[in-house]
């Protein structure tokens, strides 16, 4: 049984993905709104959400997916069509001639590497693709270390010190990617710090990307103000193309990762809840941001109820999260419900331990469950050789 009663999870296997489409067109319909209203391109960073099966609903508003590889170049080109924008961190020599046909824009983490593969980029033909650096804007509001990528010494994108004071021959724009479930007022010193920094370049750029991190369909988010923010940059900027290229702002509270309880170990404090679900492995970010996702039905630990410990499927020691109470005390075969789980899960999932990987599925708009992918032990070999 599930903790909600919902007879529609009925039908789902455990465990399993499930993005709600109903969910997806109220984020894509906020996207729509941003778009119209100020002069943006907003595109889906691959790197986020790569379901493919939800690309024809999301190319309904969104007009291009960007890649941070070849193979979500691949899969950009495939499954999403529209513009490709590529940017690695350091492209490999074998990818870079299959890359070029597949990219409408190409963006260079480093000088150096700009000038290694200028003359491959600008001789390809037939048409070559519209060239990027990546900046550091030097300011972030991300204070986890391991999202923020404006930190000392940071390996991700061009000080304005390295750029020093011309612009290398061939460069259309620059991309900024210094945010992470940020708002507007983040995107506002963001564009502060860009113009103070690199303002003495804006006018030889044809695009400039602000990267991810914009949480436009969080609900506090200020709409209105980035809207504001983006068309005042643009009265100074006219001759700039803006672009964003949010991950998680667009599958942000579509979906869920459903589980079951397959054991109940008590201890003096807390009860372990054995799931076939795993943190290190289905939903990383909980292990690595850390951060505590809400379970339907749950809540902080109440005083004179049951503290349950979720315990993650596999062996590592540090595979479990907590800690929550229920309504009532949970049973072995419930099934459990982490909300939030499309962005950053699916992308980077593993199958450490050989854990049953979850399925693959959505409600459709009328709250009808479809499945689009099982795994099975082959899959687990396959990735082995
Ligand atoms: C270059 C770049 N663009 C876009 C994104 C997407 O960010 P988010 O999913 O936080 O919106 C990232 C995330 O790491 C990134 O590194």
């Amino acid at each position: 049984m599930t903790l909600t009663n919902d007879p529609t999870l009925a039908n789902i296997p455990s465990p399993c993905f499930v993005l709600e489409e109903r969910l997806l067109d109220r984020n894509l319909a906020i996207f729509d709104r941003v778009q119209q209203a100020a002069p943006i391109r907003i595109m889906l960073a691959l790197k986020g959400f790569a379901l493919f099966h939800a690309f024809p609903q999301i190319r309904t508003a969104l007009k291009g997916a960007s890649a941070s590889s070849l193979w979500e170049a691949r899969l950009a080109a495939e499954e999403f069509g529209a513009e490709v924008h590529v940017y690695s961190t350091a492209y490999r020599e074998e990818d870079v001639p299959e890359i070029l046909p597949l990219a409408s824009h190409m963006t260079f983490n480093s000088i150096g590497q700009w000038e290694h593969f200028r003359s491959q980029v600008e001789g390809y033909t037939p048409h070559k693709p519209s060239v990027g650096l990546r900046i550091n804007p030097e300011y972030s509001p991300v204070e986890t270390a391991l999202y923020n990528p404006c930190q000392p010494s940071t390996r991700l994108g061009i000080s304005a010190a390295q750029l020093g004071d011309t612009l290398p021959e061939g460069i259309d724009g620059f991309l900024s990617h210094n945010l992470c479930e940020s708002d507007s007022f983040a995107l506002e010193k963001t564009i502060a710090n860009i113009e103070r920094l690199f303002g003495k370049f804006l006018p030889q750029l044809k695009w400039l990307n602000f990267g991810g991190g914009h949480l436009m369909t969080r609900k506090d988010y200020n709409i209105e103000h980035a809207i504001a923010v983006l068309n005042a940059f643009h009265d100074r900027h006219p001759h700039i193309q803006l672009l964003m290229e949010p991950g998680s702002a667009i599958v942000w509270e579509t979906g869920f990762l459903i589980g079951k309880v397959l054991d109940l170990i008590p201890t003096d404090d807390v009860v372990n809840v054995m799931l076939d679900i795993s943190f290190t492995a289905h939903m990383p970010d909980c292990l690595e941001m850390p951060y505590r996702p809400a379970i339907r039905g749950g809540s902080q630990p109440q005083a004179g109820k049951i503290v349950y410990r979720m315990g993650g499927s596999s062996c590592l020691a540090g595979d479990f999260l907590g800690d929550y109470s229920f309504d009532r005390d949970l049973v072995i075969g419930d099934r459990l419900i982490f909300e939030d789980m499309m962005h950053y899960t699916m992308v980077k999932t593993s199958m450490f331990n050989g854990v049953v990987h979850p399925s693959i599925g959505a409600l459709d708009k009328d709250g009808k469950f479809k499945l689009w992918r099982e795994f099975r032990y082959e899959d687990y070999r396959s990735k082995l050789g």
